[in-house]
C-alpha cells in the first residue's frame, strides 16, 4: 500500500504493508542506511530517529503509525543547531570507537540537548540509557554532551 512519510523535509512515497517498520523502509526502500539495526526489539537504540524531535526506536515503528510526524534521521540532523553541536562535540572528543551505535546516540545526545540546553548528569543518564555500546565509549559520550552543552551556553 503506497505511503507517504515525511523524512528529512522532503515527502517520500513508499509501497510497503503498514506494519512494516520505519528502520526497514529507511534503509531497505529508501536506501538510507545511517540508521542502524540492532536487536529489533527497542533494546539498544541503535536504530533512533526523531518523529516531530523526540527519540524514537524506528525498529518497532510500523510505517502506519508515523502519520504526518516528521521523521529525522542520522542524516540530517547536522542541519538543526543541536545536532551541529552535538556533531562537533562528537569529533572534537572522538567519541567513535566500531561506530554501530554511534547514529542512534548521536539522535538521542541530539534530542536531549534540544529539549534540556544544560543537562546535568542525571538529565544525561536518562536521556541516553537506552541507547546500548558495546565499544563502552559513555565516558567520552558524556563529555562529549557536556561540551556541546558549553558550546551553547556561551552563544546563549
Ligand atoms: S534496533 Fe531498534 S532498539 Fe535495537
Ligand atoms: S562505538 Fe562500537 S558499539 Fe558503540
Amino acid at each position: 500500500m503506497a505511503t507517504t512519510i515525511k523524512v528529512n523535509g522532503l515527502d517520500r512515497t513508499v509501497d510497503v504493508d503498514g506494519d512494516t517498520p520505519l528502520l526497514w523502509v529507511l534503509r531497505d526502500v529508501l536506501g538510507m542506511t545511517g540508521t542502524k539495526f540492532g536487536c529489533g526489539m527497542a533494546l539498544c537504540g541503535a536504530c533512533t530517529v526523531h518523529l516531530d524531535g523526540m527519540p524514537t526506536r524506528s525498529c518497532i515503528t510500523t510505517i502506519d503509525s508515523v502519520g504526518n510526524a516528521a521523521v529525522t534521521t542520522i542524516e540530517a540532523i547536522g542541519n538543526t543547531p543541536a545536532g551541529q553541536k552535538i556533531q562537533k562535540a562528537w569529533l572534537d572528543l572522538e567519541v567513535v570507537q566500531c561506530g554501530y551505535c554511534q547514529s542512534g546516540q548521536i539522535m538521542s545526545a541530539t534530542a536531549l540537548l534540544a529539549s534540556n540546553p544544560q543537562p546535568n548528569d542525571a538529565d544525561i543518564d536518562d536521556a541516553m540509557s537506552g541507547n546500548i555500546c558495546r565499544c563502552g565509549t559513555y565516558v567520552r559520550i558524556r563529555e562529549a554532551i557536556k561540551q556541546a552543552a558549553q558550546s551553547s551556553g556561551k552563544e546563549g
